[in-house]
């Protein structure tokens, strides 16, 4: 019987998340695997009410932290926690290292307190593996304005905001080289699939 996991996907905007994420929980479930797919912020009846607001609305950075976690408590009540019990994977799109990223390394929180935050709420439900899509800002802006999406409010970020925001991620992919693959998101995506594909039967062996 192979354990269940929890899987989070994280990246800049643009980097090619949504693109493979259901791709991914469908594969995991051709293999056997019962999915639940999710997303942050979100997930829950109040967490997509502040993630409208989070992505609208201007707001403090201190705020930005605080509701991104009151959404997370939420989630992990409603979602993640009860779906880990009854024998479910679950894949999230995005947890906290985007925190850590946007919030912490793009608009200068503390470490130390999203630290506090995040033990505080869930240091006994850790992501088992994240996979981080690492494209440069360049490509993923390109992308996203080829695509014709209208940039929310993380996206329309001025100056190197987006930059820190890869450079942070780089930065917790290195510290923790165990939870962490990075997939170059600069190739195509049959080729990230054919890598997916590999993570798939190392995480889930027949
Ligand atoms: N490997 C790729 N090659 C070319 N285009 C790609 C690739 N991956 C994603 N795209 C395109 O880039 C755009 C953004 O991709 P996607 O929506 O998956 O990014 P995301 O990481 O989910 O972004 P966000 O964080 O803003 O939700 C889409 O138009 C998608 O089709
Ligand atoms: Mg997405």
């Amino acid at each position: 019987m192979v354990k269940t996991k929890f899987i989070t996907f994280e990246g800049i905007d643009g980097a090619g998340k949504s693109s493979h994420l259901s791709w991914f929980a469908e594969m995991l479930r051709a293999r056997g695997a019962r999915v639940t797919v999710t997303r942050e912020p979100g997930g829950t009846h109040l967490g997509e009410i502040w993630r409208e607001q989070l992505l609208r609305d201007k707001m403090t950075t201190e705020s930005q932290a605080l509701l991104m976690f009151a959404s997370r408590s939420e989630h992990l009540d409603q979602v993640i926690r009860p779906s880990l019990a009854r024998g479910d994977w679950v894949i999230c799109d995005r947890f906290t290292d985007a925190t850590y990223a946007y919030q912490g390394s793009g608009h200068g929180v503390s470490t130390d307190l999203i630290d506090t935050l995040a033990t505080w709420l869930h240091s006994d439900c850790m992501p088992d593996v994240t996979l981080l899509f690492d494209v440069s800002v360049e490509t993923a802006r390109r992308r996203l304005l080829s695509e014709g999406r209208s940039p929310d409010r993380f996206e329309s970020e001025q100056g190197d905001f987006m930059q820190r925001v890869r450079d942070a991620y780089l930065a917790l992919a290195a510290s923790d080289p165990q939870r962490y693959r990075i997939i170059d998101g600069a190739r195509t995506k049959e080729d990230i699939r054919e890598k997916l594909v590999d993570l798939i039967e190392e995480l889930f062996p027949l």
